[in-house]
């Protein structure tokens, strides 16, 4: 039985998309089968960061309605195997809703480990959407406050649709000002949100000049999002510290150094 999991935030611009995308590029790396939905249909941009533009034929609108098989309108991701993208539809119409996408879900779930949905910015009817279809959620926060307050009345709308778990990514993460307490801590958003973090992203540049969702290892964004993947499978929380690197006397170089550039 696959997860399927939404990706959310309220706030607009904090790394949804991103989380999407590389957490489902990091959890194929374990073996799994992996489908990533793009649900913003206003401002839908998956097939460019996964690489697959040139190749959308049938969108979601085109699957629910019929004239394609759901198999039909996956697209696997060239640089990642198993990673599979499912294109939104360009216009609204009254068959896009929740409850249709979870029936569409249903058939292709058997083949799949983890299906994850990103979800557009804000609480309209795009977010009600998406979080109908799904049974988890991921809210994406960025550790400073605006993100958070929107964070937090998102947070109190998703406990009323009694999902079975909700978790936040701290994305864009300052490890600089993290270890000099110039910024929110991981455990202050945990205080403050009330919701377990289950994995930190840092901001960091190799995230921008991805391409085809391919996020090396070795990078900082490349090993918090391993970290991430690995936890949600293995339900054993351990994240990436983005402050380690800049304590202590190398550290404080470090942080000296961060300014001037
Ligand atoms: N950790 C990060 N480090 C650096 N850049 C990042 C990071 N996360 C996201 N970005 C960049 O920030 C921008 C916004 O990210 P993204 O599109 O994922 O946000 P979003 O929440 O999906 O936005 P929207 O609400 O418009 O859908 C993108 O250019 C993305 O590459
Ligand atoms: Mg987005």
């Amino acid at each position: 039985m696959s997860k399927t999991i939404v990706v959310t935030s309220g706030k607009g611009g904090v790394g949804k998309s991103t989380v999407a995308c590389f957490l489902g590029a990091k959890i194929c790396e374990f073996g799994k089968r992996v489908i990533v939905c793009d649900l913003d249909f206003g401002l839908n941009n998956l097939d460019i960061v996964m690489g697959v533009e040139e190749k959308v034929v049938y969108d979601l609108g085109d699957a629910i309605e019929g004239r394609c098989r759901a198999s039909q309108a996956l697209i696997e991701c060239p640089s990642v195997k198993n990673l599979y993208l499912l294109s939104s539809s360009h216009t609204e119409n009254s068959n896009l809703s929740g409850q249709n996408i979870k029936l569409l879900f249903e058939g292709l779930k058997t083949h799949f480990d983890y299906v994850i949905f990103d979800c557009p910015a804000g609480i309209d009817v795009g977010f009600h959407r998406a979080v109908c279809a799904c049974n988890e959620a991921i809210v994406v926060v960025t550790p400073f406050l605006s993100s958070l307050r929107d964070a937090d009345k998102v947070l109190s709308i998703l406990r009323s649709y009694k999902l079975k778990d909700i978790k936040l990514v701290v994305n864009m993460a300052r490890g600089d000002l993290m270890a000099v307490g110039e910024c929110i801590s991981i455990k202050e958003v945990e205080n403050l949100l009330k919701t377990p973090v289950i994995g930190v992203i840092p901001a960091d540049d190799n995230i921008l000049i991805s391409s085809n969702c391919y996020l090396d290892n070795s990078t900082p964004s490349g090993k918090a999002f391993y970290k991430l993947a690995r936890s949600y499978i293995s339900g054993k929380t351990k994240y990436f510290d983005p402050s380690k690197k800049y304590v202590g006397i190398i550290g404080s170089i470090r942080r000296g150094l961060k300014k001037i550039v």
